[in-house]
C-alpha cells in the first residue's frame, strides 16, 4: 500500500503540470494586412494529437491525428499543422478580425489571441481647386483621400517638415483637409499628404502653388563713385511674383529708361537729386516705389551722401498715368 502511493505521486504531479501547460498564440503579424497569409503558431512549441481552432464562437476546423475537418465558413482557406497545431489562413480580409481560440484535449490546453486586420492604404490623392493664388487674399484648400485603406490617419508635409495647425493653418475632417487662410508668399509648398494605418502608408504626389505678391521691400543700390565725371549704376530691387516691371524718374520727371538698372555716364553736379524707381506687378496690379537722393560732388570735396526720400504723390500719379492698361 505505502509503496503504491509513493509511485503514484509523480504521476499526479505530471498530470497537473500537463493540464496547466501554458501556451501562447504567436501571430505572424498583428495587426495584419488584408491579402496576406496569417499563421497562428503556439509558443513554446507543443506536440498535439487533436485540437480545434475557432474565431469568436465560430469553429474554423478540428483535427484528430491527421484527420482534419474544416467548416464551411473557412473551407479552402484554412489549414493546420496537425502536430504543432499552427493555423494558417490565406488571403485574410478585414472580416477575419477577431479573437482566435485554440483548444486541445491531448495535452489539455487552451489559448486565445485577438487579431485585427487592416486594409492597406492605396492611391493617396491630393485635390486642389486652384494653384494660382494671391497673397493675403486667398484661401488655399487641399483635400487628401485614399482609394482604399482602413482607418487612415493623415499628416501633411510642407517641403520636408510636418505642417502644424495654427490660426492661419487649419487641419479639419480628421486632418484630411488642409486650409490655409490669408495665404502668404512662403506657402508655395511643395505640399505632400501622407496617409497611414498600422499596416501601411502612402504619399500623394507633391503639390506646389503659384502665389502672386508684391512689389514690396523695394531698395536702391548705387554703384560707382559719386564724383563729377564718373559713371554710376543704380540698381532697383523688389520682392514680387511675377517679377516687377521698373520705371525710373529723376526729380519727379520720368526718365527714358526701364528695367532694374539705371546707368548714368560722366555725371555732373546737376544730376544730384532724388532718383525714384517705381515697380509694377501686372498680376497683383499693384505698384510701389523707392526714392534715394544722390549727391554728385566735384573731386576732392567732402564725403558724398545718399539720402532716402519719400516719393512725391505727383511722381506716383505721373507714373500710373504713363502705364498702359491702368485707369
Ligand atoms: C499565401 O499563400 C499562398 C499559398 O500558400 C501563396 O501562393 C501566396 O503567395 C501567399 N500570399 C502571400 C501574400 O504571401
Ligand atoms: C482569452 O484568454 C484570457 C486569459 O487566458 C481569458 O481571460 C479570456 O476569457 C479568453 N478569451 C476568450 C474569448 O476565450
Ligand atoms: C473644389 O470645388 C468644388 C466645387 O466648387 C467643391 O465641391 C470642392 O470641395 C472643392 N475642392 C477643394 C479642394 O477645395
Ligand atoms: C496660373 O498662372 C500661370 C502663370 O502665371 C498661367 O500660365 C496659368 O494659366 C494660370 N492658371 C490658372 C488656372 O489660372
Ligand atoms: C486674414 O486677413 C484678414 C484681413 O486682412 C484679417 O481680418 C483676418 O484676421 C486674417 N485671418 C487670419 C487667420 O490671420
Ligand atoms: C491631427 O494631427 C494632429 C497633429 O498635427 C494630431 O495631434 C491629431 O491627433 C490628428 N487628428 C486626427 C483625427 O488624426
Ligand atoms: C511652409 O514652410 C515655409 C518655410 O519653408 C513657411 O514659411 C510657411 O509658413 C509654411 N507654410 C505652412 C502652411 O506650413
Ligand atoms: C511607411 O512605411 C514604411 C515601410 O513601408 C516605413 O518604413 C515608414 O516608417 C512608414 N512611415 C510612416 C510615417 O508610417
Ligand atoms: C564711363 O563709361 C564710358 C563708356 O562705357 C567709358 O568710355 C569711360 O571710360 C567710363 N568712365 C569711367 C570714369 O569709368
Ligand atoms: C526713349 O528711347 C528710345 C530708344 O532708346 C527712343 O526711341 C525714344 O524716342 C525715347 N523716348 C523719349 C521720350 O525720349
Ligand atoms: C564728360 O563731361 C564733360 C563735361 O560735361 C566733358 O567735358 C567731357 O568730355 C566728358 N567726358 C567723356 C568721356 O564723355
Ligand atoms: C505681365 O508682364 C510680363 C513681363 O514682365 C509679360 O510677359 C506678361 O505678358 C504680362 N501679363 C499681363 C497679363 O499683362
Amino acid at each position: 500500500m505505502e509503496k503504491k502511493r509513493e509511485w503514484m505521486l509523480p504521476v499526479v504531479l505530471l498530470t497537473l503540470i500537463q493540464a496547466s501547460v501554458a501556451v501562447e498564440i504567436q501571430p505572424s503579424a498583428n495587426p495584419a494586412a488584408a491579402g496576406d497569409n496569417l499563421t497562428l503558431s503556439l509558443s513554446p512549441p507543443v506536440s498535439l494529437t487533436a485540437g480545434s481552432w475557432a474565431v469568436g464562437s465560430s469553429l474554423i476546423l478540428t483535427w484528430v491525428g491527421d484527420q482534419v475537418a474544416d467548416f464551411a465558413t473557412h473551407r479552402g482557406r484554412a489549414s493546420v499543422n496537425v502536430v504543432s497545431g499552427a493555423l494558417t489562413l490565406s488571403s485574410i480580409t478585414v472580416a477575419d478580425s477577431g479573437v482566435y481560440v485554440m483548444q486541445s484535449s491531448n495535452p489539455t490546453l487552451k489559448a486565445n489571441t485577438s487579431i485585427t486586420v487592416f486594409e492597406p492604404i492605396l492611391n493617396v490623392r491630393l485635390e486642389v481647386n486652384q494653384t494660382n493664388l494671391t497673397e493675403l487674399n486667398s484661401l488655399l484648400v487641399m483635400k487628401c483621400s485614399v482609394s482604399s485603406g482602413s482607418s487612415p490617419s493623415f499628416l501633411w508635409l510642407n517641403g520636408s517638415s510636418e505642417v502644424r495647425g495654427s490660426d492661419r493653418v487649419q487641419l479639419t475632417d480628421g486632418n484630411s483637409t488642409l486650409n490655409i487662410v490669408n495665404v502668404t508668399r512662403y506657402d508655395h509648398g511643395p505640399f505632400t499628404c501622407v496617409a497611414s494605418n498600422p499596416v501601411s502608408n502612402g504619399s500623394s504626389s507633391p503639390q506646389s502653388f503659384n502665389i502672386v505678391y508684391g512689389p514690396d521691400h523695394m531698395a536702391l543700390t548705387v554703384n560707382g563713385s559719386l564724383f563729377v565725371g564718373s559713371n554710376l549704376t543704380v540698381l532697383c530691387s523688389a520682392q514680387s511674383n511675377p517679377p516687377a516691371q521698373f520705371e525710373w524718374a529723376f526729380r519727379g520727371e520720368s526718365v527714358n529708361q526701364t528695367g532694374p538698372l539705371l546707368e548714368l555716364y560722366n555725371v555732373t553736379e546737376d544730376q544730384s537729386g532724388p532718383y525714384s524707381c517705381v515697380g509694377f506687378n501686372n498680376h497683383t496690379n499693384r505698384n510701389n516705389s523707392v526714392t534715394s537722393h544722390i549727391t554728385i560732388t566735384s573731386a576732392g570735396s567732402t564725403q558724398p551722401t545718399v539720402n532716402t526720400w519719400l516719393v512725391s504723390l505727383l511722381l506716383l500719379v505721373r507714373f500710373l498715368l504713363s502705364l498702359p492698361g491702368v485707369f
